[in-house]
């Protein structure tokens, strides 16, 4: 058999792709002008995109802060050009650790109460990293059932078992750590909040399971550090920081930039960065985004204010559409999703509300569960109240409310 005969299927036959479980072959989708995916965008403004020369308001993006287009953190981005090139060109164990990577990890250690921190290229990266340096044979990983991909992905590459638990269901999550046997490490993962929901993980709760069967605790804060807690993310949200184990997060989103780190104590940050294949065999983040990545946090810290605006704008967001009968799950994040629950349905609000000007992202299964597609419309701080009022028309002409 030819191992690229399911490519040209997967191409060319329309009902190949749901024997792999997806609800539509992508060719036709595409024919169809129902295709989501790959969408150029010809400028990137922050709130405004431009697409086929059309501007278009975005509520598409993971720019919470909307700190891409900030001048402080592009001029940082040139000057570490400047300075050191465009790229490492070695991973961070040899030749690729630059000053600007331990400036870094040494801040976000400090903003988020940990004794160090540790620098991946990317979050994926850093996930894959912890998970497979932390579990050896025998061990037990305990994830949500919603957990990112990156976590599902580093558990099942690592050496440990990997177990999993109902979705924000603290009694499910006793229920497996009482299952697991008294000799194994265990490593409990959850994200701080949901990337497709914008729902936050009941950490005090979490904690607690934790500390009475002996388990550690690693929270995935991608979508947390610079939104929730004030900015410190979930763990400070619920005031659990010290009682979080490892705490990771990425650069790639409130913070503008790429990248991917994790925080905690000493010694299991010395552990990983001598154990993590992710990042001893890959080249480490470039010099200007850990430029931006810094001059992303400085902002952060002296401008809180920008976390509350988001925040009060996605409120204000759930508010309208809460009124028009929209499903907004259990969101309490700038991540608001509309849920449509059919797949179909859901990519044609999609399309319609990308026709009526607006850019936002769709989530079909296997992203979500069956029967739970949705709009993923997410906020930024420097959206204009005009901007949302816009988006709030769009949204209301289009679903008859
Ligand atoms: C919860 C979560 N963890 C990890 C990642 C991976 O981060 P990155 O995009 O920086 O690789 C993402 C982003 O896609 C995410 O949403």
């Amino acid at each position: 058999m030819d191992l690229f005969d399911k490519c040209e299927r997967f191409l060319n036959d329309p009902s190949y792709a749901t024997t792999l479980g997806m609800p539509a072959s992508p060719a036709v989708a595409e024919r169809m002008g129902l295709y989501p995916y790959f969408i150029p965008l010809e400028e990137n403004e922050g709130t405004v995109v431009s697409v086929k020369g059309r501007r278009m308001i975005s509520i598409g993006s993971n720019n919470y802060l909307g700190l891409t287009s900030d001048p402080r953190v592009r001029k940082a981005a040139e000057d570490a050009v400047a300075r050191f090139g465009t790229s490492c060109t070695g991973s961070r164990f040899l030749n690729g650790t630059v000053a600007l990577h331990r400036e870094l990890e040494e801040r976000f250690a400090e903003y988020l109460g940990k004794e160090d921190a540790l620098v991946f290229t990317t979050g994926y990266q850093t996930n894959l990293g912890v998970l497979t340096a932390l579990l050896g044979r025998g061990d037990i990983v305990v994830c949500d059932k919603e957990n990112h991909a990156s976590i599902v992905d580093g558990s099942r590459l690592s050496l440990g078992r990997m177990m999993r638990f109902r979705h924000n269901d603290p009694s499910d999550l006793e229920r497996v750590l009482r299952s697991c046997p008294e000799d194994a490490g265990v490593l409990v993962a959850v994200d701080g909040v949901f990337s497709m929901e914008g729902d936050l993980a009941p950490l005090p709760e979490t904690v607690e399971l934790c500390r009475k069967y002996g388990a550690r605790l690693l929270v995935d804060d991608a979508h947390g550090i610079g939104v929730t807690g004030r900015g410190r993310g979930t763990a400070a949200e619920f005031g659990v920081n010290d009682e979080v184990d490892l705490i990771m997060g990425t650069f790639s989103k409130a913070l503008a930039s790429l990248g991917g780190f994790v925080a905690g104590d000493k010694s299991a940050i010395h552990w990983i960065k001598h154990r993590a294949r992710s990042l001893i065999f890959s080249t480490s983040l470039p010099p200007s985004n850990a430029a931006a990545s810094l001059a992303a946090l400085e902002i952060l810290e002296s401008e809180p204010e920008l976390v509350d605006r988001v925040n009060e704008t996605a409120k204000r967001m759930r508010g309208h559409y809460r009124e028009m009968g929209l499903n907004v799950g259990r969101s309490a994040t700038p991540i608001v999703p509309i849920i449509i629950g059919d797949a179909m349905e859901a990519v044609k609000l999609w399309k319609a509300v990308f026709d009526s000007g607006v850019y936002t992202n769709v989530a079909i299964p296997p992203a979500v569960p069956d029967g739970k597609a949705l709009l993923r419309t997410s906020y930024m701080a420097p959206h204009t109240d005009e901007q949302m009022e816009q988006v709030a028309q769009v949204f209301a002409s289009l679903t008859g409310s």
